[in-house]
């Protein structure tokens, strides 16, 4: 899935891999929000899983033909029935790509791909209170804020507050 702007979407390739295994490694690429003390995710295993599992899919990003980041979703339960399913997304790019316009535009398709591809009727994010790029990024991507969602998130010893965000079916 792509852009006039030269963002995709695309499955991740075995020459991703190295990449990516380095980017989960690089203080830099966690920054602020994305350092939760865990160890580096195996990306050739995720490779491997890719496709077969229901409720959990990653992707990456592309900026005009190059590698940029990632992104992800897993399906979160509002209720017993399958209807009940809404997608929560991530998204991680590495720092030069960062503030170009491209997590707004990945984060656009993504949800729009979701909606195209699967029934739910939302799709939803959330992000550090502090985090103004990514609430930036996902109001400019189509998403609307809903509320805080206190203590949510624990990272760097302290539990944190995050903005709730979300995207419907029909929302225009
Ligand atoms: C968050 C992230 C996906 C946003 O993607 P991006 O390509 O950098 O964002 P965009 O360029 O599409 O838009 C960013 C917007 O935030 C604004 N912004 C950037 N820094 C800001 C700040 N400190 N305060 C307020 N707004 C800020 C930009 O000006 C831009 O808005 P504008 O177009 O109205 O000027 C990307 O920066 C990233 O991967 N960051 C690290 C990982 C992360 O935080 N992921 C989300 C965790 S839930």
């Amino acid at each position: 899935m792509s852009s006039r702007t030269g963002v995709r979407l695309r499955a991740v390739a075995e020459a991703d891999v190295p990449t990516l295994d380095a980017w989960d490694q690089d203080p830099e690429h966690a920054g602020e929000w994305g350092d939760f003390g865990l160890p580096p995710r195996s990306h050739a295993e995720l490779l491997r899983r890719n496709g077969a599992e229901r409720g959990y899919g990653f992707l990456v990003v592309e900026v005009d033909a190059e590698l940029a980041g990632s992104v992800s979703w897993h399906a979160v339960p509002y209720g017993p029935n399958p209807q009940s399913r809404a997608w929560n997304i991530g998204i991680s790019l590495h720092p030069p790509y960062r503030g170009r316009g491209a997590g707004t535009r990945a984060q656009r398709l993504l949800a729009d791909m979701l909606f195209a591809t699967t029934d739910a009727c939302r799709v939803e994010a959330s992000t550090d209170v502090d985090n103004r790029p990514e609430q930036r990024a996902l109001e400019k991507a189509g998403f609307t804020r809903e509320g805080v969602l206190r203590g949510a998130q624990f990272r760097r010893g302290e539990w944190h507050d995050l903005v709730s965000y979300a995207r419907l079916r029909n929302d225009p």
